[in-house]
């Protein structure tokens, strides 16, 4: 019933489940020999990247053209912008020419909000700056479901860069709304403040945030957004902070250790846990495409192509 897909913020707990279990349908069309369906025949998505991305452009696209969308991806780096065109030019330029949606990834927080409210184009929030992450937070959502069979109750762990992590701030929003019981941890530099408002439990110990988790979801540290002297040393912080074997062992026997990617191996985890036989970090990313999927469909009007 809505028009955009902004943030996990506007999603009701119903509303969250019902994509999820969308995207269990929709995955049983990437199993087939043909993996294509009609449902978005005639529809025109634009993918309009200004960050980079590996995970979540290529998903969509593949989503899109399982739907049997028309797709189109605009090089930021090829385009007008590079000449000083704004957001909202571009956008009503690349919205003259009719497309349905719009899926859009913006460093600048807010920047999805902004076209939504000067596009009739439907938009699909793909990351904003350090803002949320919707699709990212639904798709760790079913692959902790797959695992899991619930979310309510469980003990979910997340550490490392919270301060500049959208994915942070989508994951928070969802599991608490869906009743897991939330901490979060990493250095007291990149703890934001007020995040105890969201209902999770806040520590700097990452012993104590795993203990006894069902799962265990890292965070990148975000080099790239680190402007000051966040943290000593990236050794001290894999020393105090990383995902090392011992520390997994403090979880329960079941546990699952999630990323969003990309990884810094050595950093925020050690290379034995992220290929280790915990890790579900690939099945997130195959979750994606169902995921994506899921809310195109959604988002088109849950009715079935011709
Ligand atoms: N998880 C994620 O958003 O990855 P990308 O930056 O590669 O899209």
């Amino acid at each position: 019933m809505k028009k955009d897909l902004l943030g996990i913020a506007d999603l009701t707990p119903a509303e969250i489940t019902l994509v999820l279990d969308t995207a269990e349908a929709m995955r049983e069309i990437g199993q087939r020999p043909i993996k294509k369906v009609p449902t978005l025949r005639g529809k025109t998505v634009v993918n309009l990247f200004y960050e980079a991305s590996t995970r979540t452009r290529t998903s969509f696209e593949i989503a899109e053209k399982r739907l049997s969308a028309d797709t189109l991806n605009i090089a930021v780096a090829a385009s007008s912008v590079l000449k000083g065109e704004t957001l909202v030019d571009t956008a009503l330029n690349i919205e003259a020419m009719a497309p349905d949606m719009i899926v859009m990834r913006h460093g600048s927080s807010g920047a999805c909000h902004l076209l939504a409210q000067v596009c009739k184009s439907r938009i699909i929030n793909a990351g904003d700056g350090m803002h949320e992450h919707p699709t990212q937070a639904l798709l760790d959502a079913f692959t902790i479901r797959e695992h899991k069979q619930r979310i309510e109750g469980l003990k979910v762990a997340i550490v490392g860069d919270l301060l500049h992590s959208r994915v942070l701030r989508s994951n928070v929003l969802l599991l608490t709304a869906l009743g897991a019981d939330v901490w979060v941890s990493g250095p007291s530099t990149l703890i934001p403040a007020g995040i105890d408002r969201y209902g999770v439990r806040v520590t700097t110990s990452v012993d104590e945030a795993v203990d006894g988790a069902d799962v265990i979801m890292m965070l990148r540290i975000q080099q790239e957004r680190l402007r000051g002297a966040f943290l000593p040393s990236l050794r001290e912080y894999f020393e105090l902070f990383g995902m090392t074997t011992a520390r997994v062992a403090r979880a329960r026997p079941d546990v699952i250790i999630m990323h969003p990617g990309p990884m810094n191996r050595g950093v925020e985890i050690a290379s034995e846990v992220a290929d280790g036989p915990y890790s579900v970090i690939l099945e997130q990313v195959a979750n994606g495409v169902a995921v994506r999927m899921a809310v195109l469909y959604l988002l088109a009007g849950g009715q079935d192509g011709d």
